[in-house]
């Protein structure tokens, strides 16, 4: 067993070797190459043959973006003719034909393609073809980016527009990204950016814009580098107006105090800056100030016994304010509470038959109405005056006057089994303009009918 598995993986090993070796004879490590202008830049070719046995000969040469082509170097094994103008800055390494280019230059991009022929020795006559291309892409390195915010003081929320501008000195092929407390800004129906994300528009500004803002520059040749973080502070408000007290019972807007207790009010609004907060009175003849600032200390001796209050709360650079008013009740408390649980029982009790009787009263309501009424026909009283109605002959039950009106018939029924003449004349109408005239004969003949009597 163990022995079939080493002679598997010694086979497997060979296989992969030799194909390795058999589909390629030189080797490039990456086919793009990111290079730093001004530094140097190395086309490193290996070669997976053994280069003593065979003759090479091949030339590098380079095809810039524009198009225009240069042969850089022509060479054999031992000799080399380098293009006259790349003399000073080309290095052709000899014996594995890797090129290296000094000092690079932006002119340097391209393309640089590397066409070799390999005869070896034991196979004389017959020469093999190897080519590689490598894209070469030449950048400057970012510098540290600037931030700039437009325009630099605080802005009011929904008023003002903000522009943040990011720079580099330095650099090329830059790629902008912005973020806010750390998180990466999008495009959004208030977030602007140029095409090259170096200029950033919100329109108009929130709140919820607030934070430290950065942005992150980077390019094929520089690691991310961050601005210095701006902040951007907002105006805005008041929001969420809220009255609070730790003391007293709450029950929506009303505070149940005791008597003689001290109660003190807290008023607080989320806005920026701070709002001002003024207290008001209300009574049915006089609104008045009784005090500014977030709190209200309130004697509740020196009340009557339900009092209306008012907080609001006013932003003087926003220009915006909030109010919210309260009543205040002096009552002892634990009566109150007393009473309530006490009569609890019974209460409940009474709320339940009130409700039965209610429901049954209104399900017989019902059952008459519909016994004398055609079926799907609506009535929809259209307020004439009164005296263009005409008043019914004969009245039977007396709130005819109230049902009186255009009935309009909104579909007629396949089957017509109503026991009562009323509606069945009126299910044989075709045309809505013969309507109302026949709905007015209904009306009449409906106080006449026994069940609408019982209306009474
Ligand atoms: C190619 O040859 C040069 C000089 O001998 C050597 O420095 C370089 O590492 C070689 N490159 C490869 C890929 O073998
Ligand atoms: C903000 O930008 C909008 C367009 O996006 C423009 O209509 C508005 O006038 C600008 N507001 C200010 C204060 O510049
Ligand atoms: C942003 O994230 C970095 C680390 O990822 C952290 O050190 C920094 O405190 C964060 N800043 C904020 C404003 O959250
Ligand atoms: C706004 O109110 C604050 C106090 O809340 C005050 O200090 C400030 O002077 C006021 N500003 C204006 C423009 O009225
Ligand atoms: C407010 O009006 C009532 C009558 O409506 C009156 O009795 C009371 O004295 C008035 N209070 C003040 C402070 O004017």
């Amino acid at each position: 067993m163990e022995a079939t598995r080493t002679t598997v993986l010694c086979v497997c090993s060979v296989l992969f070797v030799l194909t390795d070796v058999g589909c390629e004879l030189i080797h490039i490590r990456s086919s793009v190459h990111h290079g730093t202008k001004g530094k140097d830049l190395l086309l490193s070719v290996d070669a997976r043959f053994p280069l003593d046995e065979a003759e090479i000969q091949g030339t590098w040469s380079h095809t810039k973006v524009s198009g225009a082509s240069t042969t850089l170097v022509t060479f054999t094994k031992d000799s080399k003719i380098i293009d006259m103008t790349y003399r000073k800055r080309l290095d052709f390494r000899e014996p594995n034909a890797s090129l290296s280019i000094r000092n690079l230059k932006e002119d340097d991009e391209g393309y640089y393609k590397l066409s070799l022929n390999i005869e070896f020795r034991n196979e004389k006559g017959k020469v093999k073809k190897e080519e590689r291309t490598i894209h070469v892409t030449v950048d400057e390195p970012v510098s540290r980016p600037i931030i700039e915010k437009k325009p630099s003081h605080t802005v009011i929320e929904d008023k003002a527009n903000v522009t943040w501008t990011c720079s580099v000195e330095k650099g090329t092929r830059v790629v902008f990204r912005w973020l806010r407390d750390n998180v990466s800004l999008t495009a959004s129906e208030r977030y602007h950016f140029t095409q090259d994300k170096s200029m950033l528009l919100i329109s108009p500004v929130r709140k919820e814009d607030k934070g430290t803002y950065l942005c992150a520059v980077s390019n094929p040749v520089s690691q991310i580098i961050e601005s210095r973080g701006v902040e951007l502070n907002v105006y805005y408000g008041p929001y969420n107006l809220q009255v609070n007290s730790v003391q007293g019972l709450r029950t929506g807007k009303v505070f149940t105090i005791n008597p003689g207790e001290l109660v003190y009010f807290e008023c607080q609004a989320d806005s920026n800056p701070p709002n001002s907060y003024v207290w008001i009175s209300k009574s049915p003849n006089a609104t008045k100030i009784i005090t500014t600032g977030p709190q209200l200390q309130v004697k509740s001796n020196e009340l009557a016994q339900t009092e209306d209050y008012l907080c609001r709360a006013f932003n003087n650079v926003t220009k915006k304010q909030d109010e919210a008013q309260f009543t205040l009740v002096v009552a002892n408390l634990r009566t109150v509470k007393e009473k309530y649980t006490h009569d609890g029982r019974s209460m409940s009790l009474l709320a339940v038959i009130a409700v039965c009787s209610f429901i049954i009263g209104f399900m017989l309501l019902f059952l008459f109405r519909r016994a004398c009424h055609p079926k799907r026909v609506l009535m929809n009283i259209y307020n004439r005056p009164f005296s263009e109605q005409k008043r019914p002959h004969r009245s039977g039950h007396e709130d005819a006057a109230e049902d009186f009106g255009i009935y309009e018939f909104v579909s007629i029924p396949g089957k017509m089994d109503s026991t009562q003449a009323s509606c069945k004349s009126l299910a044989r109408l075709e045309s809505i303009q013969d309507m109302h005239t026949t709905i007015y004969d209904v009306i009449r003949h409906v106080p006449e009918s026994p069940s609408a009597s019982l209306l009474k």
